[in-house]
C-alpha cells in the first residue's frame, strides 16, 4: 500500500497528511484544535473530519489510487501516549484524561490506528528523513504551545516503560517557577516553548515597556492578539525586543539541553516545532548556552545542535510513517 496517514494534533493546530513510502507529504488538511474545555468528543470529531478530507483527496487526484492504497492512521497527539500506542493518559494542553483514543475511532476510520506522541513521531521523522539521518543517538526537542521530547537511542526510539519516556519539557528547571499545565512548577516548558515567549511579550507590553512598542503595535496594542509567529516575525524584521525574547528563549533551551547532555549523551539535538521557524535566532543562543552549561566541557564530545529539517511537519510525517511501519508488523527502530 503506497500512503500513510499521519494527524498532528498540537496545542493550537490540527495538521493531518497523505504520506507516501518516501515520508514526503501529498496531500494536506488543517484545522483548529478544539479548546481545551471542549470535550474529547469534539476533538475527535476534528480528527475524522481532516481523515474524510485527506481520503477524499485520494479517491479525486490520485487516479487508481484509490482508498485502499492507505494502509494505516498515525496520530501524534500532544500528551502522554500509553505503551498500548492507543490511550492518551494525560495531557497539559488537551482535554484527553486516559482518553481510548484508538477504540474511540476505529468505527469511524475502519483502519489501524497507532497513537504516538506527538514528538516521539517528530523525532521518528526527522531520523529517517530529516535532519538526523545517519544519527544513531538523538535528542528530538518541539517547541510549540509546549515542549516536547523524543530519544532516539541505538537507531531505536525510546518509550519508557510506560510509554511516557523522554517528557523533557516537565523537567523542572526553576525551583517554585511558574505554575505550569501539568500540576508543577517550574517546568522547563515554562520557560523555553511558544507559550513562554508569549506569556514574556505579553506581560513587558501590559507593563507599558517602551523597547516594546513595535510588538504593541503589530496587535493594535492589544497584548491577547499576540502570538509566537507573529514576535518571530518582528524578530526577523530587525525589531531589538524580539529578538531578545527569542535570545531568552534560547537561552532557556540552552540550559536544557546541557541537563539533558548530562543524563543521556546524544549525538544531536533536532529542533523542531513552531518556535524553530526562528532558526539561529533561538538556536545559536541556544548552542551558546550549551556549550557553557554542558557538564565536563572540554573534555567531551559535543552533540550537535541543529533545526529540524521538516519544519513543523515532522509530527505528521512520523505518525504516518510509525504507523506504516507498525501495520506492517515491524518495531520502530528495525
Ligand atoms: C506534553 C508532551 C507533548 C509536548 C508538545 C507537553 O506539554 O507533556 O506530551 O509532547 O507538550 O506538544
Ligand atoms: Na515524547
Ligand atoms: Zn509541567
Amino acid at each position: 500500500q503506497k500512503f500513510a496517514i499521519g494527524i498532528d494534533i498540537g496545542g493550537t493546530k490540527v495538521s493531518g497528511g497523505l504520506v507516501d513510502e518516501s515520508g514526503r507529504i501529498v496531500g494536506r488538511a488543517r484545522r483548529d484544535t478544539p479548546e481545551r474545555s471542549k470535550s474529547p468528543r469534539i476533538v475527535e470529531d476534528t480528527i475524522v473530519s481532516v481523515f474524510n478530507e485527506l481520503m477524499d483527496g485520494v479517491a479525486a487526484d490520485k487516479p487508481g489510487g484509490d482508498a485502499d492504497e492507505v494502509a494505516a492512521v498515525g496520530i501524534g497527539a500532544a500528551g502522554f501516549v500509553g505503551a498500548d500506542g492507543a490511550t492518551v493518559v494525560f495531557a497539559p494542553h488537551l482535554s484527553w484524561r486516559n482518553e481510548p483514543l484508538r477504540r474511540s475511532l476505529s468505527d469511524r476510520i475502519g483502519r489501524p490506528i497507532f497513537v504516538e506522541n506527538d514528538a516521539n513521531a517528530a523525532a521518528w521523522a526527522e531520523w529517517r528523513y530529516g535532519a538526523a539521518r545517519g544519527e544513531s543517538h538523538l535528542v528530538m526537542i518541539t517547541l510549540g504551545t509546549g515542549i516536547g521530547g523524543g530519544l532516539i537511542v541505538d537507531n531505536r526510539l525510546q518509550r519508557g516503560k510506560w510509554g511516557i519516556a523522554a517528557e523533557y519539557g516537565h523537567m523542572q528547571v526553576v525551583p517554585d517557577g511558574q505554575r505550569c499545565e501539568c500540576g508543577n512548577r517550574g517546568c522547563w516548558e515554562q520557560y523555553a516553548s511558544g507559550n513562554a515567549l508569549v506569556r514574556e511579550a505579553r506581560s513587558m507590553i501590559l507593563a507599558g515597556s517602551p523597547v516594546v512598542q513595535d510588538l504593541a503595535a503589530r496587535v493594535d496594542h492589544d497584548p491577547s492578539q499576540l502570538t509566537g509567529p507573529l514576535i518571530t516575525e518582528a524578530a526577523k524584521a530587525g525589531d531589538p525586543t524580539a529578538r531578545e525574547l527569542l535570545a531568552e528563549v534560547g537561552h532557556w533551551l540552552g540550559v536544557g539541553l546541557a541537563n539533558i547532555a548530562a543524563a543521556l549523551d546524544p549525538g544531536r539535538f533536532v529542533i523542531g516545532g513552531g518556535v524553530s521557524a526562528a532558526g539561529d535566532l533561538l538556536i545559536a543562543p541556544a548552542r551558546d548556552t550549551f556549550r557553557r552549561k554542558l557538564t565536563g566541557r572540554g573534555y567531551r564530545p559535543e552533540a550537535q545542535v541543529v533545526a529540524a529539517a521538516l519544519g513543523n511537519d515532522a509530527g505528521l510525517i512520523g505518525a504516518a510513517d510509525l504507523a506504516r511501519v507498525q501495520a506492517a508488523g515491524g518495531v520502530a527502530g528495525d
